[in-house]
């Protein structure tokens, strides 16, 4: 299933884990890294393990880890705590290209067994573009591991990694370097037929610039986007869900080329083969949000 938010949800607050079950997001982050304090990690293990003992239905909403960078000694003490759970997945950040994929899918394999998860269960979701080495390596994820769901990108980690003072020009847009990272997360995704998700939009008080940028991200092919808040949560839905109109629109485009022409004409415009691929995968997506 194609999650179209995913909540990033600090690993040690009660008070937004219990938030974050009514969000509506089709995923909760539960995080380990950068949002938990160094000195707080061991009660957030603890806690993230027994909200996910404590919901097992995971049917109208799954529940992701995010761990600690595997160069780090915290991301090992982070899956052993947490497999247990059974998490739908593992939000691997600071990936540094898919030999990060397949050695946490062989760490994942040894704790599956140890706790009696189903084998292969636990899905691994990268942020690949947070440091220098992983902006060569985002044609490096097809095929590497039946575990990898998807493919996301951040600019925030990004910009420390590579020594820059800020990665906005004048104008407040985002430099090349870091429009280039969410190029390359959106190909890399596409190439290893996993879902590219859109990194967050930090100003959560600011819903119009986030429907924007959401929309901004459907268009471009990014199946879904990352939400910290839980009033991100209802914009970015709608706008990675295909409206009434798209629909209607698309099957009228599979009805033009029902005849089996290459090109047709509709509403004075031409339609060729890539525009009833698009409205195809509008139907598909609409049909798996119905379901
Ligand atoms: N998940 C679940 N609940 C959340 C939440 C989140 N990410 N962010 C806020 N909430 C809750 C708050 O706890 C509050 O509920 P309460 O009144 O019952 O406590 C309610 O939503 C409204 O929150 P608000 O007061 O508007 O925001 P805040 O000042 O409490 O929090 C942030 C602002 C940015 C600190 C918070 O949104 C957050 O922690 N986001 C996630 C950060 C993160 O995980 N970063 C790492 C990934 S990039
Ligand atoms: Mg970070």
């Amino acid at each position: 299933m194609d999650l179209r938010s995913m909540l990033f949800v600090p690993g040690d607050s009660e008070r937004k884990l219990a938030k974050g079950a009514s969000s509506g997001a089709d995923a909760l982050v539960l995080d380990l890294e950068d949002s938990v304090p160094a000195d707080r990690i061991e009660a957030a293990r603890a806690m993230v393990r027994e909200y996910l003992g404590s919901h097992r239905d995971r049917s109208r909403q799954q529940l992701w880890v995010r761990i600690n960078p595997l160069s780090t000694d915290k991301a090992l003490a982070d899956l052993a705590a947490i497999t247990a759970g059974a998490p739908d997945g593992i939000v691997l950040p600071k990936t540094n290209s898919s030999a990060d994929v397949i050695a946490a899918g062989h760490y994942l394999s040894a704790l599956e067994v140890r706790e009696g998860v189903p084998r292969g269960s636990v899905r691994i979701f990268a942020i690949a573009t947070e440091t220098a080495p992983a902006l060569f390596a985002l044609g490096s994820f097809a095929g590497c591991s039946p575990r990898l769901a998807g493919i996301t990108w951040g600019a925030e980690d990004l910009a420390a990694a590579l020594g820059a003072a800020t990665n906005r020009d004048d104008k407040g847009e985002l430099e090349f370097t870091y429009r280039l990272a969410r190029s390359l997360c959106l190909a890399g995704a596409v190439a290893a037929g996993v879902q590219p998700l859109d990194t967050v939009f930090v100003d959560f008080r600011d819903s119009e610039g986030l429907r924007a940028e959401s929309r901004a991200a459907a268009r471009a092919g990014f199946t879904g986007k990352i939400a910290i808040h839980p009033d991100q949560v209802p914009i970015i839905n709608q706008a990675f869900t295909p409206s009434a109109e798209e629909v209607a629109h698309a099957r009228r485009v599979i009805e033009a080329f029902a005849a089996g022409a290459g090109t047709v004409a509709l509403d004075g415009k031409m339609l060729d083969l890539p525009h009833l691929k698009q409205a195809r995968r509008v139907l598909e997506i609409a049909g798996r949000l119905r379901d």
